[in-house]
């Protein structure tokens, strides 16, 4: 029993981490209301349509999850107030970019939405509310956070009894697309504070289906931080076998086989080893940067170079697809026609921030070429606003240099195209009937492969020419 029973959780932002991460504790904790609070009414309108396809995030099995618990203990809401002043319990998980402009532009996080939360938090909240950091945040938010809840102190007159916080530091490890497995079997929680009760408050919480072993509890800085250690170590290693995929294709080597020699090897592992067309997602280059950004606030700029190389090897990567297609193809690409295959940051996610799809199309786009875009999950419309371009409307009224349309098919998407692109590894890919595809291109037609999606074998037997990222020649 702690000191700090929950029996009520309000979580502000009902994003890709705080709607996944309240459905799955409102499902193992049916003691526990949880409301989700966003003060984007669509989003809030979405996670509660009654046709669960319509949920704002696509994540496999969420929807079970949300259907299970939503009108039982799961209220989404905008009514951000009241659900502030009802929660013994309040997450904060809105989110946080990398600043565009003033002091850290390019680096630091903009914490201002974290920064109003607090506020909103200290003017609603009532008696004593466990706060939690769900948000990924620069070390010492928590202070900052601190600070300005206890200015609902000073503001409570005598009528009223004090409001009271404690601030926890909980970062959640979730990758998209594995969000639901990720939350109901993780690897570990983390709880960092200085408010041992608070700890033990959320660690009940996570107890009723986490393994108590698997609950690490340490102080806040070191939470803060290691969440953004553990999103730059794995963010290396995608940088770190990228550029020995280059090097691969320069020596005669395949990335593979060198993956899977290296990856054997228990020290290493055989994690995040897949040569890719670069890193994407809302976190990995944000929290590098913002390490970037600490460890030059702090002094230390052999550790700020050393971590920024990471992101700057994953820009490279995503310049060199683009530049290597355009060589390939006789060193043009304008007024021809691309098909694009994937245009979220990985597979199985409808998101597409940071996509390193987005860069290697505006790429193409500049060089004059017509885009055919297809992805399974990812809208039009999406694709339109990371593009900040309009498409054709309709993939055979595509005309002009620099121009794009959306493909609802593969085949269409491949309709009188050089050359395919491969960018994100959704199954669907795997199994395609190249045999049949390849005669609606035009000759000679190539399959660029920055996956390791397709089966070469395949290609050239549908006399389709093959490039695969990683693959030297003899
Ligand atoms: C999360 C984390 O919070 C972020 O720190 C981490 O690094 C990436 O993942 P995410 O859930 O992916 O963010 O963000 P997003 O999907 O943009 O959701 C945030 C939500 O917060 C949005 O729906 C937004 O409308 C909402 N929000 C934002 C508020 O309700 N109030 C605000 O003041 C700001
Ligand atoms: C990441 C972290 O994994 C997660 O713990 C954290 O909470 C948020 O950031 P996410 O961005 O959702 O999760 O996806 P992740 O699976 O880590 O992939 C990130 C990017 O790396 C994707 O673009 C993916 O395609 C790429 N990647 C991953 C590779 O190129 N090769 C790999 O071997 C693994």
């Amino acid at each position: 029993m702690t000191i700090y029973p929950i029996k009520s959780i309000c979580c502000i932002g009902a994003g890709y981490v705080g709607g996944p991460t309240m459905a799955v504790i409102a499902d193992r904790c049916p003691h526990i209301e949880v409301t989700v609070v966003d003060l984007n009414e669509e989003r809030i309108a979405a996670w509660n349509d009654s046709d669960l396809n319509q949920l704002p995030v696509y994540e496999p099995g969420l929807d079970d999850v949300v259907a299970r618990a939503r009108g039982r203990n799961l209220y989404f809401s905008t009514a951000v107030d009241e659900s502030i002043a009802s929660a013994d319990m309040v997450f904060i998980s809105v989110n946080t970019p990398t600043k565009k402009k003033g002091v850290g532009a390019g680096q630091a996080s903009d914490l201002r939405w974290v920064e109003a939360c607090a506020r909103q938090v200290a003017q609603w909240a009532k008696g004593h509310t466990v706060v939690v950091e769900k948000s990924t945040l620069p070390v010492r938010t928590a202070a900052a956070i601190k600070a300005i809840l206890d200015t609902a102190k000073s503001k409570s007159d005598n009528a009223e009894p004090l409001s009271t916080f404690s601030v926890l530091s909980n970062p959640e490890f979730l990758a998209e697309g594995t969000a639901i497995r990720d939350l109901e079997q993780p690897d570990r929680v983390l709880i960092g504070g200085n408010d041992k009760d608070a700890i033990e408050a959320l660690a009940t919480i996570y107890s009723h289906w986490v393994p108590n072993r698997k609950i690490l509890r340490t102080k806040l800085w070191s939470s803060e931080l290691s969440k953004l250690t553990a999103n730059a170590f794995l963010a290396q290693r995608i940088s770190s076998i990228n550029s020995v995929a280059a090097l691969c294709e320069a020596t005669g080597a395949d990335v593979r086989e060198v993956a899977l020699a290296i990856g054997t090897d228990s020290r290493i592992g055989p994690k995040f080893l897949d040569a890719g067309p670069g890193f994407g997602g809302s976190c990995f280059q944000k929290d590098i940067l913002n390490l970037v950004y600490l460890s030059r606030h702090f002094g230390l700029s052999e550790v700020a170079s050393y971590w920024e190389q990471v992101v700057e090897l994953n820009n490279w990567q995503q310049n060199r697809i683009s530049a290597l297609l355009v060589q390939r193809l006789f060193g043009t690409v304008t007024g021809k026609r691309l098909a694009i295959l994937g245009f979220a940051f990985k597979a199985n996610t409808n998101d597409t921030r940071e996509s390193p799809a987005i860069r290697i199309s505006l790429d193409l786009l500049e060089e004059g070429a017509q885009l055919a875009i297809h992805d399974p999950k990812v809208a039009s419309t999406q694709i339109a606003l990371a593009l900040g371009k309009a498409p054709s409307s309709s993939s055979s009224e595509i005309k002009g240099e620099g121009s794009w349309c959306f493909a609802t098919t593969v085949a269409e998407a491949l309709q009188g195209a050089d050359a395919v692109l491969i960018l994100t590894e959704w199954d669907e890919y795997l199994t395609l009937d190249w045999s049949s595809l390849a005669g609606l291109m035009r000759a000679p037609a190539w399959v660029f492969d920055t996956r390791s999606v397709v089966n070469p074998v395949e290609i050239s037997e549908a006399g389709l020419i093959m490039w695969r990222l990683g693959e030297g020649s003899d």
